[in-house]
């Protein structure tokens, strides 16, 4: 497996890629990578002759009080774990790269970004929009994979890709969870074991609504307080948003419609800022 470190050494590659034909499938990540991601590659690697993860730790998605400084950076164990989960090429280019000196262009999504984490991270889609987009660029997918664990980040970039005429297949793989159902997220590491253990009433949450519409219960409202509800009983956990919305545009939906409503909760454990949904 081959590592690359700069973007016209990246491009360069996969155009002999396309040249012969070759379909590219890209994993874009920050690193940290767990089984959640691995199952992205494997998805990938599945549906595509090369594929490239990329790892970079992306400044532009961090307002200035998240962890950016703090988030876990072990490229080594990273590369050894893509190369075992089908990886043929792992991008990883320093800050300079992607975001030269004098850099000044941003992309914007402007409605689906809008709501749920856009309330209480309002610049966090820029980022992860614009070097998305640079991505594609420089890599030239024919497909990328993204997980269903960040619904809202892969309603935006859907958005962005039809917006902006991107020739990339978003393929979704499925949220990934421990055996106790806490759903995997490289965040995870900073939870201690109690914290750990009151931040699976997100979990709960999600799922008893799921069970709510298997019993006949549509109605978000309803559906909505007893998650919130879940959620309150624990002494730790302080609810950010639970809402009920459609799983393309990200606005409010009244009732659900199966398979296209999506539940989304963030709630800080702690100091942790944690996310999760589920699909109704
Ligand atoms: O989901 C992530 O890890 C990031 O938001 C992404 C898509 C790699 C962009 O930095």
């Amino acid at each position: 497996m081959q590592i690359i470190r700069s973007v016209p050494e990246m491009q360069a590659l996969a155009e002999a890629l396309r040249a012969q034909g070759q379909l590219i499938g890209l994993v874009p990540t920050m690193g940290a990578l767990h089984d959640g991601h691995l199952t992205l590659i494997r998805a990938a690697a599945e549906r595509a002759d090369a594929v490239v993860v990329t790892i970079f730790v992306n400044p532009a998605q961090f307002a200035p009080s998240e962890d950016f400084n703090k988030y876990p950076r072990e490229l080594e164990n990273d590369v050894a774990k893509c190369e075992a989960a089908g990886a043929d090429y792992v991008f990883a280019p320093p800050n300079e790269e992607i975001y030269p000196k004098g850099y000044s262009t941003y992309i914007t999504e402007e409605h689906v970004a809008k709501p749920l984490e856009g309330v209480s991270r309002p610049s966090h889609f820029r980022g992860v929009t614009t070097v998305v987009a640079k991505l594609f660029n420089i890599c030239r997918p024919d497909l990328a994979v993204f997980g269903q664990k960040d619904a809202q980040q892969v309603a935006v970039i859907r958005k962005m890709v039809a917006d902006l005429n991107f020739t990339v297949d978003i393929v979704v793989a499925p949220t990934l969870r421990e055996p106790d159902g806490l759903a995997m997220s490289s965040r995870n590491r900073y939870l201690s074991a109690t914290q750990r253990v009151e931040a699976l009433a997100i979990h709960r949450a999600l799922y008893k609504a799921r069970d709510m519409v298997a019993a006949g219960e549509i109605r978000s409202d309803r559906l909505v307080a007893e998650a919130t509800h879940i959620l309150s009983q624990q002494r730790r956990i302080r609810v950010i948003y639970v809402s009920l919305v459609n799983r393309s545009t990200m606005e409010p939906a009244r009732e659900v419609i199966p398979g296209e409503t999506v539940m989304a909760i963030a709630a800080w454990m702690d100091e942790v800022r944690l996310i999760d949904n589920i699909v109704l």
